[in-house]
């Protein structure tokens, strides 16, 4: 009796252990993912970079997220353009909304716009340098204060830049350098005052570059040197002063140049000489009192040249003697007393044509009689 009994206990104990032991081993099993997820957690805030991380979802639009991107085509896992927000304060260098880009390797065309809680204080450079086939990128309304040098990378296949609003001061030496293919580079609407004077290098196929509405108060000699194919260039709404003749060398296919709204006062002789292309001058709504009689020579495709809203009070005989090309050329609102029919011959086998104007209306405009 007393062997069966401890033989049955034996067995019930036994028993007892082998039911308790994988009861144990689920517990156990239970709580590795608890853990793991405590783990990744974790790792988004250390973002150490050996350690696998959830990769988030670029295109899932969570508005939850920093940053949130609005893809097409929209259910592709490869997307091919991307338009996104960054939301909810600073978004920082190292911050794991970044690494969902790792996914979308045939994004061409990306846009990040910074909404109103959001905050970018910088270009996120190892980011686009990993996006071979993007072709055009946006950043805007960014607080983004210096474009350092190989910001962007080094994209063979980007063709346009659109950087407006984004509080912009300083463009150091090769912020653009190594875009074989760039063609368009906007930076209008920043605070843009210090440009390298090796800002704008190796980017051969720049055909436009707009400038307009930043801080500029001078240029660099022979700045814009290498954009043999730039045809506009958009200085308009800055605080040029002073034009030389060196600002402009090596502009030989420009066709547009605006530079209404600056602060120039004198325009000196031979100052457009290397614009063999130019079509177009803006010039309105600055401070100009004096033209120098050679100030146009060299501009013989000028069709369009627009002086409206300056000081200009006496003009030489000769003045427009170089620009036989213009079909349009406004002096509305200047300070003129005498224009004589001499001004005009130069011009006067244009002007017969309909559809071209000589505009002289305005606060002292030349007596009709
Ligand atoms: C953006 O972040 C920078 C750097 O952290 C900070 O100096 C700036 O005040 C922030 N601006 C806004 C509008 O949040
Ligand atoms: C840029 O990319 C091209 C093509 O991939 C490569 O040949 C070149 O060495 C790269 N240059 C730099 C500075 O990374
Ligand atoms: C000029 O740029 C500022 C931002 O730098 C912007 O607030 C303003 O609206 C711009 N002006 C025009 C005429 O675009
Ligand atoms: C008048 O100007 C237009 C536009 O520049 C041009 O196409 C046209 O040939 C000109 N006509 C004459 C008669 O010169």
């Amino acid at each position: 009796m007393k062997t069966t009994n401890t033989y049955r206990t034996l067995t019930g104990l036994m028993l007892v252990l082998l039911a308790t032991l994988p009861c144990t081993t689920v517990a156990r099993s239970y709580e590795k993912p608890t853990n793991l997820r405590k783990g990744k957690s974790a790792q988004i805030v250390s973002s150490a970079p050996t350690i696998t991380t959830p990769i988030m979802e670029l295109c899932s639009e969570d508005i939850n997220m920093k940053l949130a991107c609005h893809c097409t085509p929209e259910s592709n896992a490869k997307a091919q353009k991307a338009s996104c927000s960054i939301f909810d304060g600073e978004l920082p260098r190292k911050d794991n909304n970044w690494l969902a880009f790792h996914t979308q390797t045939e994004l061409e065309h990306l846009k990040f716009t910074v909404r109103k809680s959001g905050n970018l204080t910088y270009i996120p450079s190892d980011v686009i340098a990993t996006l071979y086939k993007l072709r055009t990128l946006t950043i805007e309304y960014g607080i983004i204060s210096d474009i350092y040098p190989y910001a962007f990378g080094n994209l063979t296949e980007l063709r346009v830049l659109n950087l407006p609003n984004n509080q912009i001061v300083t463009l150091h030496s090769n912020a653009f350098a190594h875009h074989k293919s760039l063609e368009e580079l906007m930076l209008e609407n920043n605070y843009i005052k210090k440009i390298d004077r090796d800002a704008f290098v190796d980017v051969p196929k720049l055909i436009k570059l707009n400038l307009a509405n930043n801080s500029i108060f001078n240029l660099h000699d022979n700045g814009f040197e290498e954009l043999t194919k730039l045809e506009e260039l958009r200085l308009e709404s800055n605080q040029i002063a002073v034009l030389a003749r060196e600002y402009f060398k090596g502009l030989e296919n420009l066709k547009i140049l605006k530079l209404s709204y600056n602060d120039v006062e004198y325009l000196g002789a031979f100052v457009f000489a290397d614009l063999w292309s130019l079509q177009m001058l803006f010039l309105d709504s600055n401070r100009i009192e004096k033209i120098d009689e050679r100030a146009f020579d060299g501009l013989t495709s000028m069709n369009y040249l627009h002086l409206e809203n300056n000081r200009i009070t006496t003009l030489d005989s000769s003045t427009f003697t170089s620009v036989s090309a213009l079909q349009l050329l406004n002096l509305d609102s200047n300070r003129l007393t005498t224009m004589t029919y001499g001004h005009i011959v130069p011009l006067m086998d244009n002007l017969v044509n309909s559809s071209a104007l000589l505009s002289l209306r305005g606060k002292h405009p030349f007596p009709s009689a």
